[in-house]
């Protein structure tokens, strides 16, 4: 049976904080987990103020995350910058599969997972999101001249996306589609670039620097889903969840959040 998957809306994030249960937080993740991490402000080791905040992510999407020579930068990087500000802590960039960033909340490994992560019902039993900080969609992204031309002339084709992203997830209701999961997004683009696939499906704003970056490829006019970016935390930390909202809420009113945002993305 096909996977249906129902986008939650920013009403049912809000009711969402009516569940979990108020427990003290812990002290947050241990720092230098896992192979790639990243002091804020590219500083040796995490330093200043108060307690480590640990960011699980997969630097593998611009705008909201990439490498910068050694460096992880994008919107998310710097929305958690100035969120970890906020709170008087220090924040602690760790980079992972995708498919490894909701886990590691949900263990206690990370404190919060800011991935470009579309608030999904199943995700939703396993960890919080807090407040949405960004819309998105899935684009489809297809060789110049492919006979693709809307998102139902996908049918029966052979599509790319991330493994465990929500591109993934929508594929597997196009009927008749081979979906093949890459580990990152680029290299789904590689593969349409190579003529070993006929669509990408991945989120608007990776889509169009993917497309930009690479010729011979377009982004259908067409939205193939609609969706809310938010960020991850575990069930039982409903005090950080709190904060994170309250420090979104003012990031928002003071302008900071769209000048992060212009920072990164041209308006049209
Ligand atoms: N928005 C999609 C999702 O939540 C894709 C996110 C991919 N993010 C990343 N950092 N690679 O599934």
């Amino acid at each position: 049976m096909k996977k249906t998957l129902s986008l939650i809306l920013a009403s049912s994030i809000g009711l969402m904080s009516l569940f979990g249960c108020a427990v003290p937080s812990g002290t947050g993740a241990a720092a230098g987990q896992g192979a790639n991490a990243q002091a804020a402000e590219g500083s040796e080791g995490a330093k200043g103020s108060g307690e480590v905040l640990v960011m699980a992510t997969n630097a593998e999407f611009p705008p909201y995350e990439f490498y910068d020579g050694n460096t992880i930068v994008g919107i998310d990087a710097e929305i958690a910058q100035a969120i970890a500000e906020d709170m008087g802590m220090t924040l602690k960039i760790e980079d992972m599969a995708f498919d490894s960033v909701i886990a590691s909340v949900q263990t206690g490994k990370a404190d919060i997972g800011v991935a470009g992560l579309t608030v999904t019902e199943d995700r939703l039993q396993n960890v919080n999101f807090s407040d949405s900080y960004a819309d998105s969609s899935q684009m489809i992204i297809v060789a110049e001249g492919s006979e693709v031309d809307e998102p139902d002339d996908l049918e029966g084709r052979t599509i790319g996306v991330q493994l465990g992203t929500t591109g993934d997830i929508y594929a597997e209701d196009i009927e008749d589609a081979t979906i093949e999961r890459y580990n990152k997004g680029m290299e789904a683009i590689q593969a349409l670039s190579q003529g070993k696939i006929d669509a990408v499906i991945i989120d608007r704003e990776p889509a169009k620097v993917f497309v930009s970056q690479n010729t011979g490829i377009r982004m259908l006019d067409e939205e193939f889903t609609v969706e809310e970016y938010a960020i991850a935390v575990a069930k039982d930390n409903e005090e950080l969840l709190t904060k994170i909202n309250k420090s979104i809420a003012s990031l928002k009113s003071s302008g900071k959040l769209q000048e992060i945002v212009d920072k990164y993305i041209t308006a049209e």
